[in-house]
């Protein structure tokens, strides 16, 4: 098992991988037309972290990083139905706080929660109250009936992956 962050760089490999994670957002959010998902995996201003399993994409997670404010939004999360609930989401996400804080330097992260992932959110270290300024964050992240918005700040420190 390994993780891997990659934008649409050209490489083989990667958009192998772009492209089976978007087939997996395209199953696991049937509320999101799947032309958007498509646009924003493959837009360069996004990552993905994804979870490879023997060579295949099984999960992951597209954001997309507002360097300047320090703040990423995350647009899309899903591991694929036959391997959820074994705890790849929780480490996806301690990947993608490591990257983001060490690579990317950001400290917090939002986005606009499923309903029926509310309780997944809570566990990975989101809340419903956002602490972070308002004008740090309005304007870059795009408003969205479908969801409830949340925030999670990376701790400065803390080693999130072995
Ligand atoms: N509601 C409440 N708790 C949940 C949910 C959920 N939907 N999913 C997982 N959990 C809990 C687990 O029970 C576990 O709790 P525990 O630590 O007490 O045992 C914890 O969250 C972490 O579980 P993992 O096994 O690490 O999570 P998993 O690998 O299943 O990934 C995910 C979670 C990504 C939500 C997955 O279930 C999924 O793909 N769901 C369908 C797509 C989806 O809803 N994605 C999020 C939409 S919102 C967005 O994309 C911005």
């Amino acid at each position: 098992l390994k993780f891997v962050c990659y934008s649409n760089d050209g490489v083989d490999e990667h958009m192998v991988w772009l492209i089976g994670l978007k087939n997996i957002f395209a199953r696991q959010l049937p509320n999101m037309p799947k032309e958007y998902i498509v646009r924003l995996v493959m837009d360069r201003s996004h990552k993905s972290v994804m979870v490879i399993r023997r060579n295949h994409v099984v999960g992951g997670i597209t954001y997309r990083p507002y360097v300047s404010q320090k703040f990423g939004e995350i647009a899309f999360c899903a591991i694929t139905a036959d391997e959820q609930v074994k705890g790849y989401g929780t480490r996806l996400m301690n990947h993608l706080k490591q990257h983001a804080r060490d690579v990317d330097g950001l400290t917090h992260f939002l986005t606009y929660a499923d309903n029926n992932a509310v309780g997944y959110f809570i566990k990975q270290g989101f809340t419903k109250e956002i602490h972070l300024e308002k004008d740090r964050w309005q304007g870059y992240i795009k408003d969205y009936d479908g969801g409830i918005l949340m925030e999670c700040k990376i701790d400065p420190k803390l080693p999130y992956i072995d």
